[in-house]
């Protein structure tokens, strides 16, 4: 099974990119073949700080590397390096009803947030169909804010071969139901556009301190605390099998421990569950020119990919 999945470089990693997407592609790359990219012509669209993107790319890069990608079983490059995209985008727009594009909740939501609306933002989603289709992507792990982007481009697909014949594999996402949302430290969902991240690489200070920060009720210290509504717990939960978040579910009903506990728990089973990514971490920033030969390389691998595929579409579409 053909696998593909992208990630912005419009900030730090953080936990709600790891369950919600990282954690998946991780998990999909033993038993099938892995395409993963970062994004970063997506992260001209909106809040990314252009001075920062050519150093965030690497930096993102080197997280995921750090995390477990393995590029010697998967492709992992940097989606600027393989050009065609850019082409499928544009052809792919004739493709694209305008009215799909304006009830894009993503969209409407980054509007309704004051963020001006660019024709980037407005077609990023066709840009997203180029990205997936241009490899013939079978599944594509997400979170579950970009299913609907998942449908648009299912729907671009079906028109196209509509037209054409089946030239566009038509990709599902798939979603991890347990960790569709992770909270961020103010309930909301966790994002990066929403300043409330907990980043998978902070520092040891730095994370307890975010971990103080999430937004907890006032229940007294003495009394037993309500586990179902708290976020402390929900963010836990992604780090515990069902009978260590059931054991952590007494703890809070016993009443012994206050939300200061268990965001001091929090911090440790973050901590941990990173210790080995933080290692691998450490060694590629000292060493970015082998992070720079991988993802050169990776490129290669799928622009070869690519080149196919694009050939057969210009076809489709007579041009010369
Ligand atoms: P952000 O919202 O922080 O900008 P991105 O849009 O770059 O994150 O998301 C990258 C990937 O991580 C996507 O697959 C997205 O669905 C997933 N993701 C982001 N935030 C969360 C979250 N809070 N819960 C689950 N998945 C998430
Ligand atoms: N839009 C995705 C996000 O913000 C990133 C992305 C770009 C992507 N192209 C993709 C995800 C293709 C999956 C497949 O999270």
């Amino acid at each position: 099974m053909r696998i593909l999945s992208g990630i912005q470089p419009s900030g730090k990693l953080h936990i709600g990119n790891y369950f919600g997407a990282i954690k998946q592609m991780l998990k999909l790359q033993e038993e099938n073949e892995l395409f993963a990219f970062i994004a970063n012509y997506h992260a001209l669209s909106g809040g990314a700080d252009i001075k920062e993107l050519k150093s965030m790319t690497i930096d993102v890069a080197i997280d995921f590397l750090s995390l477990g990608i393995d590029p010697n079983r998967s492709h992992f490059w940097v989606q600027s390096h393989v050009k065609e995209v850019l082409e499928l985008y544009w052809i792919l727009s004739r493709y694209t009803p305008v009215g799909l594009l304006e009830r894009g909740h993503s969209y409407k939501d980054k509007v309704a947030k004051g963020i001006t609306p660019s024709h980037a933002l407005f077609s990023y989603p066709v840009l997203m169909a180029a990205d997936i289709l241009l490899y013939d992507a079978q599944k594509v792990p997400v979170g579950k804010d970009q299913i609907q982007h998942l449908e648009m481009t299912r729907d671009i697909a079906i028109k196209f071969n509509n037209e054409h014949g089946e030239i566009f594999t038509v990709p599902e996402a798939y979603v991890e139901e347990s960790v569709a949302t992770v909270p961020g430290i103010d309930g909301a969902k966790m994002s990066k556009s929403y300043n409330n991240t907990i980043e998978i690489f902070m520092e040891e200070k730095p994370l307890q301190k975010r971990c103080n920060k999430i937004v907890t009720d006032s229940t007294p210290l003495g009394e037993p605390l309500d586990y179902e509504s708290c976020n402390v717990y929900a963010i836990c939960c992604l780090f515990l099998d069902k009978e260590e978040q059931l054991e952590l579910a007494n703890r809070y009903r016993s009443g012994k421990e206050g939300y200061g506990h268990f965001k001091k728990y929090l911090k440790s089973l973050i901590w941990d569950h990173f210790e080995e990514a933080r290692e691998k971490r450490a060694y590629y920033k000292e060493h970015t020119d082998e992070v720079l030969e991988i993802l050169d390389h990776g490129a290669k691998k799928a622009k070869a990919i690519a080149e196919v595929k694009m050939e057969q579409v210009r076809e489709c579409v007579g041009i010369l």
